[in-house]
């Protein structure tokens, strides 16, 4: 039987007008720091476009890494070419056996999971908390006996790390921080990153912080940082003390590496970024009060649930969960209704990394001893909080949170449009049943 219709205003997406005219345009991504031109023009003219120069004065590698280690609070941080790169040389410095295995969320890029498998290891998949995004303690299962833990603070929620530590550390299992969504995230006052034992960041175009292509781990121990730079640079570390005209890099070789060196111009790039990081941060972190306090009328919608110990935000997708939605009108339909009333790209999340068709790790010969055991280990697996947010959810780019208060208006006055023409199709007595059926609170 036919549900009825109850009176909705004509969405765009079915030639009604939109919430917003074409012409007021949206903030444009990547934004360049004033000085980028410069910084980049110096490198051009310095003689060292790569860190594997001979010395000729101070490397804008340097300059980045002690800058972006002072911004997330660590003693050390790499810089790598990607952030792929800079997951797989964390979990290389954690000198494990071939084989043994690494938690990672089914929620994520699949850069999480290969990169496990670059390094040797068999990623085992565990689900998040639908109401976070993120993994939480109890998906901290011993009986896999992995022997690490990669958490990933997903689109705008940071794990519970303190909390996930203590699961891990008696089973002694290490923590790295996938923050590639998190640079400037804070809990409890510290950084993304520094709360594990590895914190790994991505600068590829899309992030709140860009060189184009880029990446970094960050540490506080002592004893992996040094591990860390030879595993990026073909088993060389840099020189105690420079010499004018000889290479800075010395074949210092107590581990084997590869060469994941990120460039001269991405650096001096990443200097100019970093210093406006913390105002977009601000303008952003305001642009998502108001819409949450606009949207916290509308039924049927809901933003990712943040634990008061996160003290600061750093928006890269902003999730916005819509409960329930009927057969008909799955969340790829949401995204486009939204695109079309406000003209800017509304997507949805990937399917989660247990049915991703980039994560097929049989597909590549190398890898086949331990493809095998990653399709042993995940018989029978379910990842309901990861489906869940995947089929529910929609995401909009943090770039659209740069501008003012209209552009929070007009997402809002768009997400009440089509949440209401959802309710006019679910508008069916619902006796005692909570929209969200899995998880818990
Ligand atoms: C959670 C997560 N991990 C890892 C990566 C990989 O970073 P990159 O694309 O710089 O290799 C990304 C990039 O999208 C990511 O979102």
């Amino acid at each position: 039987m036919a549900l009825p219709q109850l009176s909705a205003p004509r969405l765009a997406i079915d030639g009604g007008p939109p919430v917003r005219d074409g012409r007021t345009p949206w903030p444009e991504w990547p934004q360049r720091a004033d000085d980028a031109p410069q910084a980049l023009l110096s490198v051009l003219d310095s003689g060292r476009w790569a860190i594997s120069s001979p010395y000729r004065g101070e490397l804008a590698e340097r300059r980045f890494a002690a800058m972006f280690a002072e911004y997330t609070g660590t003693r050390y941080c790499v810089p790598t070419d990607h952030g792929s790169s800079a997951l797989v040389i964390a979990l290389e410095s954690l000198g494990l056996e071939h084989g043994e295995r690494v938690l990672v969320p089914a929620l994520t890029w699949t850069a999480s999971a290969t990169a496990v498998l670059r390094a040797g290891l068999v990623p085992v998949l565990v689900d998040v908390d639908p109401w976070t995004g993120c993994v939480g303690p109890d998906a901290v299962d011993p009986t896999v006996d992995a022997r690490a833990l990669l958490v990933v603070h997903w689109a705008c929620g940071m794990a519970d790390v303190p909390a996930l530590s203590s699961v891990t550390d008696p089973l002694g299992m290490s923590v790295i921080e996938d923050a590639a969504q998190a640079h400037g995230a804070r809990w409890q006052g510290r950084a993304a990153g520094s709360l594990g034992r590895l914190g790994c960041f991505s600068m590829q175009q899309g992030k709140v912080l860009t060189c184009g292509e880029g990446g970094a781990v960050v540490t506080n121990d002592d004893a992996l940082a040094p591990v860390l730079e030879e595993l990026r640079a073909d088993s060389r570390r840099y020189r105690p003390t420079p010499r004018e005209g000889a290479l800075e890099l010395v074949d210092t070789a107590s581990t084997m590496g590869s060469n994941y060196c990120l460039g001269e111009f991405a650096s001096a790039l990443l200097c100019s970024q970093l210093r406006l990081l913390d105002r977009q941060h601000a303008v952003r972190n305001n642009n998502y009060q108001r819409l949450a306090a606009a949207l916290s009328g509308v039924s049927g919608v809901r933003l990712l649930r943040h634990r008061p110990e996160q003290d600061r935000l750093s928006l890269y997708e902003i999730p916005i969960v819509f409960d329930p939605l009927p057969g008909d009108m799955g969340n790829a339909w949401v995204a486009d209704a939204l695109s079309a009333e406000l003209g800017v790209h509304v997507y949805t999340p990937r399917v989660p990394l247990s049915r991703s068709p980039l994560l097929r790790p049989w597909t590549k010969p190398t890898v086949t001893p331990l493809a095998d055991r990653f399709v042993a280990v995940h018989r029978g697996r379910t990842y309901p909080g990861a489906e869940y947010l995947s089929s529910h959810s929609i995401l909009l780019h943090h770039s659209a949170f740069l501008g003012g208060e209209r552009d929070m208006d007009d997402i809002a006055a768009a997400v009440e449009k089509v949440a209401d023409r959802i309710r006019s199709r679910t508008a069916r007595p619902r006796v005692g049943a909570a929209p969200l059926e899995v998880g818990h609170e």
